[in-house]
C-alpha cells in the first residue's frame, strides 16, 4: 500500500490472492481479450482518428470502432482493470520506446550528448509545448512534475508578513503545505475557502472563493481540476475576479492538462503548473511551470544555477544539476500521440468513458458521486461511494478478487469514495465489469471479511 498525499493506491507487491471471477465472460471472452493484445500500435491509431474526419468531437468518442486502435496503443496487461490513472498512468507505446531508445543513445557518449545534442533538442520539445499551450515557448520550463513547477512559484513568489495567500479545501495538500511553510517562515497567512462536494454550481465555486478574499488576499492558488473529486474549476471567472482586486493566481493544471483541451489564454493564469506524466500521458517524471516574462525575474528558482540560467531566462527554473534526457526528449512523442488523437477529442472520449460508468451506478439509490455529471463540472473522473461501505475496504475488495485498481479518498463522512479514473485505453467491457462488481455491493453489501473491517481515520 502507498501513500501519496491524502490518497491511498494498492501497490502491485501487494498482488492479489484470490482469482478472478467473470472478466473474460463480461469481457465478451478469450478472443475479445486476446484481440486486444494482438496490438497494432500507435499508427493504427492515428488512422483510425482519421477516419472519424468530419464527425464531432462528441460522436467520436461514443463511436467504438475509432478507439480499438488507441487501446493497442498501449502495453496493458488486459488481466487487471486499471482505474485508477489520475496519479500517473501508463503511457502509449511510442512513448516508452522513445525513453528506451534516447537512454541508449544517452549511454555512448554522456557528457558529450549532454553539451552538444540534447540540451539543444529539448528546445524542439519546448516549442511544441508552447505550440500546445498557444504560449510563447520562452515561457515554458520544463521541469520534473507538477510538485517542482508549483512549488516554484508557491515558494518563489515574494509575500511579507500578514500577506494572505488563499486556496480551497480541496486543493493538494503537498501543494498547501508550502504555504504553511510560508506562514512559519515569512509570517504569510492561508486561507481556505470551503467547496462542498459535490458543488451545485459553477457560481458557487467563484463564491467560495470571492467571500474569502480580504484587504490582505495576494495570492489564489486554484486547482483546475480538484484532484480529490474530478471537480472542474471556473478558472477563468477565478483569475478575471482576482485581477480586478490586484490579486495574482496560481493555476495548478495537474488534472486539467491534455484532459480538458485549452490554450493559456483560455485560463487567465498568473502562473501555470503541470504534470506531463498524467493526461498527457509523457514519461514519468516530466511536468510544465509556465511564467510569463514580465514575472521571470521576481519568481526566483528553488535551486539557483549558472550565470547564464538566473535572471531573466525560463531556464533558471530547470537547473537541477545532472538527470536523464530521456524522458524530456520523449515528451515530443506524447504530443505527437495527443494531437493525432485530437485535443477535443480526447476531452470528450475521457468524458464519456466517465459518464459510462458513472451515469449508471448513478441511478442507484446508496450510490453517492462527489461532483454532478453536467458536462461543465467534471471530465474524464470522479469520486464514488456508497452509502455505509468503508471506501478503504471497497478499494481492498476491489483489487484484491477482482484486479480493479481504484484510489480511496477519505476526507470524513462529506467526502468518501473511490477516485474512478479511466484512460484512454480503458474498454467499455472493463467498466461494465466495474459497474457489476459494485452494484453487487451497493445491492448486498461487502462480503466478509471486508464487512467487518475497521480502519483507523488518518486525515
Ligand atoms: C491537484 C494536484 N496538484 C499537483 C499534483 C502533483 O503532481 P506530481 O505528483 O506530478 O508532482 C497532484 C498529484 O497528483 C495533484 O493531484
Amino acid at each position: 500500500m502507498s501513500r501519496h498525499n491524502d490518497i491511498e493506491h494498492v501497490s502491485s507487491t501487494s498482488a492479489p490472492n484470490l482469482g478472478r471471477r467473470r472478466f473474460l465472460k463480461t469481457a465478451g471472452g478469450a478472443a475479445a481479450v486476446s484481440g486486444l493484445l494482438a496490438s497494432t500500435g500507435f499508427p493504427a491509431a492515428e488512422a483510425a482518428v482519421a477516419s472519424a474526419a468530419g464527425m464531432t468531437p462528441f460522436d467520436s468518442a461514443r463511436d467504438e470502432s475509432l478507439w480499438g486502435a488507441a487501446q493497442q496503443a498501449f502495453s496493458m496487461n488486459r488481466s487487471l482493470i486499471n482505474l485508477d490513472n489520475a496519479w500517473t498512468c501508463p503511457s502509449p507505446r511510442v512513448v516508452t520506446e522513445a525513453v528506451v531508445r534516447y537512454i541508449w543513445n544517452q549511454e555512448e557518449v554522456p557528457a558529450q550528448q549532454w553539451i552538444n545534442d540534447f540540451e539543444d533538442r529539448v528546445e524542439t520539445v519546448r516549442i511544441s509545448l508552447g505550440r500546445q499551450l498557444d504560449c510563447d515557448p520562452q515561457e515554458l520550463a520544463i521541469v520534473r512534475n507538477a510538485t517542482e513547477a508549483l512549488k516554484t512559484v508557491l515558494y518563489g513568489v515574494p509575500l511579507k508578513a500578514g500577506d494572505e495567500v488563499l486556496t480551497t479545501n480541496h486543493d493538494y495538500s503537498s501543494l498547501v503545505s508550502v504555504i504553511r511553510h510560508r506562514e512559519i517562515r515569512d509570517g504569510i497567512k492561508l486561507v481556505r475557502a470551503e467547496v462542498p462536494a459535490p458543488a451545485e454550481s459553477m457560481d458557487q465555486l467563484v463564491s467560495a472563493f470571492e467571500e474569502a478574499i480580504t484587504p490582505r488576499t495576494k495570492l489564489i492558488l486554484v486547482s483546475h481540476i480538484a484532484y480529490l473529486t474530478g471537480q472542474i474549476f471556473p478558472v477563468k471567472r477565478i483569475c478575471e475576479m482576482a485581477h480586478q482586486r490586484d490579486i495574482e493566481v496560481v493555476v495548478d493544471a495537474a488534472h486539467s492538462f491534455a484532459h480538458l483541451d485549452y490554450t493559456m489564454s483560455d485560463l487567465q493564469g498568473d502562473y501555470f503548473g503541470t504534470s506531463l506524466h498524467k493526461w498527457m500521458l509523457a514519461p514519468k517524471g516530466t511536468g510544465l511551470l509556465y511564467i510569463p516574462k514580465d514575472k521571470i525575474e521576481k519568481i526566483n528558482p528553488l535551486m539557483s544555477g549558472p550565470s547564464r540560467r538566473r535572471g531573466r531566462s525560463i531556464r533558471k527554473y530547470e537547473s537541477v544539476g545532472t538527470q536523464s534526457m530521456a524522458p524530456m526528449l520523449a515528451i515530443g512523442e506524447a504530443i505527437t500521440f495527443h494531437r493525432a488523437i485530437g485535443g477535443k477529442v480526447k476531452e470528450e472520449r475521457m468524458r464519456y468513458l466517465k459518464l459510462y460508468w458513472a451515469e449508471r451506478l448513478n441511478k442507484l439509490s446508496n450510490i453517492q458521486l462527489y461532483t454532478s455529471l453536467d458536462p461543465e463540472m467534471s471530465c474524464g473522473f470522479t469520486t464514488v461511494g456508497i452509502r455505509g461501505v468503508h471506501p478503504e475496504a471497497l478499494r481492498d475488495y476491489l483489487w484484491e478478487q477482482h484486479y480493479i485498481q481504484t484510489a480511496r479518498i477519505d476526507r470524513g463522512e462529506d467526502l468518501q469514495g473511490l477516485r474512478t479514473s479511466p484512460n484512454l485505453y480503458t474498454t467499455l467491457p472493463e467498466l461494465d465489469y466495474f459497474c457489476e462488481v459494485m452494484e453487487e455491493v451497493a445491492a448486498n453489501g461487502m462480503p466478509e471479511p471486508y464487512r467487518s473491517m475497521t480502519f483507523e481515520r488518518d486525515f
